[in-house]
C-alpha cells in the first residue's frame, strides 16, 4: 500500500501503538496502511456515506485486514465511543465541515487524546475554532499535491496563544520548524490576494473598500512573513 503525499503526511503523524479513528475514510487508505505497517493498535473507520464504506470494505477485504479494521457508518464523532481511540484523523474535508464534526462530537473529542486534521480549504476557520476551543495546534506541516499545497495539523487539548490573527491562516508552528514549503506557501497567498485586490479596488461600494482594506491588510501581513524568511 503507497499513499499519495498528502496521506503519507497525514498518516506519519500518528504515534506508533495508537487506537485510531479515520472519519469520513472514503477509500480506507489511511487504516489499511497505518494497520500494514503496524503503527496503530487498531483502527475504526468511519464515514457517513454508504458508498464509501463498501469502497473501503471491498480494499480492506484486499489486504485481508477485515478483522483488525472495523468500519462504521455515521456521521462524525458519533460512530466512536467515549475513550475507545486515543487519535482521531479528520483529513481531506472541507474546513466548516471539520468545525461541525468537532462541536457536534465534543464530548467525544473529550476523550480524545489527539487529532490529526488536514483541512481542503478554510484553514483558518479550522485554526480559529481549534484556539477558541481549547485545542492546541502542538505540530504543523505543509504537503504539497496536485500543486496545491495544504496544512495538516497535530492537535491536542490545551489553550493555545495566538497574538496575531495570521496565525489562523499560516500556523506559528510552520514558521518556527521553517517548513521547507513554506515559502511557496506564502507566495502562492500573497499572489492569490493581489489578485483580489486589483479586481476589489475598481468597485466603487462600501462593502468593497472594507474588502480592499482587509486585503491589504492581509498582503502587508504575508510580506511580512515572507521578510522573516
Ligand atoms: C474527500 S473524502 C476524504 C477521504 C480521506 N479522508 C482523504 O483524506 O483522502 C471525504 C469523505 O468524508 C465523508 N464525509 C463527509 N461528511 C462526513 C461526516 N459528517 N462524517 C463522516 N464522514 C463524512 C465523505 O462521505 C467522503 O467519503
Amino acid at each position: 500500500m503507497k499513499l499519495t503525499g498528502r496521506l503519507k503526511t497525514v498518516a506519519d503523524k500518528v504515534s506508533i501503538g495508537s487506537r485510531v479513528a479515520d472519519i469520513g475514510t472514503d477509500h480506507g487508505y489511511i487504516p489499511i496502511y497505518l494497520t500494514k505497517n503496524e503503527i496503530c493498535k487498531f483502527s475504526i473507520a468511519t464515514d457517513v456515506r454508504k458508498g464509501p464504506i463498501e469502497k473501503a470494505r471491498k480494499n480492506i477485504s484486499i489486504y485481508n485486514l477485515e478483522d483488525k479494521i472495523y468500519l462504521r457508518n455515521g456521521s462524525g464523532l458519533r460512530p466512536i465511543k467515549k475513550g475507545e481511540v486515543d487519535c482521531a484523523i479528520i483529513a481531506g474535508m472541507g474546513g466548516c465541515l471539520i468545525c461541525d464534526i468537532l462541536e457536534d462530537g465534543k464530548h467525544i473529542a473529550d476523550t480524545i487524546e489527539n487529532f490529526i486534521i488536514q483541512p481542503m480549504q478554510a484553514i483558518e476557520s479550522v485554526a480559529e475554532y481549534l484556539y477558541n476551543n481549547e485545542f492546541k495546534i502542538y505540530d504543523n506541516s505543509l504537503v504539497k499535491e496536485n500543486n496545491k499545497i495544504y496544512q495538516v495539523m497535530s492537535v491536542c487539548h490545551g489553550q493555545d496563544y495566538i497574538d496575531d490573527e495570521i496565525y489562523f491562516e499560516i500556523g506559528k508552528k510552520l514558521i518556527e520548524n521553517k517548513d521547507p514549503l513554506l515559502e511557496e506557501y506564502v507566495e502562492l497567498k500573497r499572489r492569490e490576494i493581489i489578485k483580489v485586490i486589483s479586481k476589489v479596488q475598481n468597485i466603487d461600494s462600501i462593502s468593497a473598500q472594507e474588502r480592499l482594506k482587509e486585503c491589504r491588510y492581509k498582503l502587508k501581513k504575508y510580506e511580512g512573513v515572507l521578510k522573516c524568511l
